[in-house]
């Protein structure tokens, strides 16, 4: 590990590696990629364009020696690139916290790889438990019951679960108080995520972003909820505990409550550009670096200098004048 840590110009540390392994997904939600703009004539990357698994640990490996401590893998949906265990097992010898997110569709038959790989937790997508109204928001015909078995196969193969349900105003509020009120039995922590203006192919709308406050008043009504305080320095939600002690819920506001001003995320996409925001147009590209043959100290100044100079800070900048500029999408750079 590298003894000094590089800071931004906001002097926040780089912590947190998000890795995207492909921009495919086997779904079409709404608000991340409409069939309008995914059908047949979207291009895809490559599979040449991808960083290979080997490329992947490499560059991880030095992001570590740079500080991170927390490695999260996402994709598009990353467990449709073929043996992601075999990343998993690379990339659990760094020994730092390694997750992973997903909409669950294919961990029936992939839980137990990845447990056995060395996956630390895993996080699921999952915005409802009504089967026609989670039909429709993933726009492929999936149906709940393939997802809810996957949570299981992960929480049997012995990995702690979290589950992310974006709420979309119109679309899915009204599964907010059902959704806590089964996953607070079960054990596994939900977080509910304010649909952000991500990318510009979801025709987002400030109308349709239900608020954090909105969420906790209707569990508050419904259990009985009280704020808990925040277990490490930029922890992206807010976490609440039922009063009756089953456990707890979490609310990501990036849009009503940005937090910014504590982000240590830098995000690698499938072909290996580093973005230092969610929101950031243009990455920066590490597989030349990689692929020219730099070495190890090379990489990691490459990363220094450009974690060092980075000034990020969207969500709290957003608004009318931020909204129409170009960005990257969802589906590409991961959640
Ligand atoms: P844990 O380590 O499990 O607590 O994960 P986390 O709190 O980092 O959250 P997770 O990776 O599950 O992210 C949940 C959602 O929060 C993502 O899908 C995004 O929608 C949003 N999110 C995460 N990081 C950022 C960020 O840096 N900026 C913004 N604007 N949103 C973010
Ligand atoms: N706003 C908020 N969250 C989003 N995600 C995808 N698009 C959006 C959006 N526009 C979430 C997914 C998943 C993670 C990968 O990112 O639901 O939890
Ligand atoms: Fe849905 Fe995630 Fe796929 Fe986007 S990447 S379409 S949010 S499952
Ligand atoms: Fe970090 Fe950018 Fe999200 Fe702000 S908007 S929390 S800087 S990723």
């Amino acid at each position: 590990m590298s003894d000094v840590d590089v800071l931004d110009t906001f002097g926040r540390p780089l912590r947190d590696l998000r890795i995207s392994v492909t921009d495919r997904c086997n779904f079409r939600c709404v608000y991340c990629m409409p069939k309008e703009v995914y059908g047949r004539d979207h291009r895809f990357l490559d599979r040449r364009e991808l960083l290979t698994f080997e490329e992947i640990a490499r560059v991880a490996r030095v992001f570590v020696e740079a500080g991170v401590r927390k490695l999260r893998i996402t994709g598009g949906e990353p467990l449709v690139r073929r043996d992601l265990e075999r990343l998993i097992a690379l990339l659990a010898e760094l020994d730092v916290d390694l997750t992973l997110t997903t909409n669950g569709s294919l961990l029936p038959q992939k839980a137990r790889a990845l447990a056995d790989a060395g996956l630390s937790r895993i996080t699921v997508s999952l915005d409802a438990l009504d089967d026609a109204q989670f039909r429709a928001l993933n726009d492929v015909d999936f149906p709940v019951e393939r997802v809810l078995e996957g949570i299981e196969a992960a929480a049997a193969a012995g990995l702690p679960v979290k589950v992310n349900a974006v709420v979309k105003r119109g679309a899915n509020e009204d599964q907010v108080v059902p959704m806590a009120a089964f996953f607070r039995e079960r054990g596994h922590t939900l977080r509910f995520i304010e649909y952000m203006d991500v990318g510009t192919t979801n025709g987002w709308r400030l109308d349709d972003v239900v608020p954090a406050a909105e969420i906790v008043a209707k569990l508050d009504e419904a259990f009985g909820v009280d704020p808990v305080d925040p277990s490490y320095r930029g922890e992206v939600a807010r976490r609440y505990r039922y009063r009756d002690g089953a456990g707890e819920f979490g609310v990501i506001a990036s849009v009503t409550q940005p937090f910014c001003g504590d982000c240590t995320r830098a995000r690698l996409s499938a072909e290996g550009r580093l973005f230092t925001c969610l929101f950031a147009v243009r990455g920066h590209d590490l597989r030349a670096l990689v692929r020219s043959g730099a070495t190890d100290p090379e990489l990691q100044d490459a990363i220094r200098g450009l974690w060092g100079a980075r000034k990020d800070r969207y969500s709290e900048l957003r608004s009318r004048a931020t909204t129409g500029l170009p960005r990257v999408e969802m589906s590409y750079i991961g959640g």
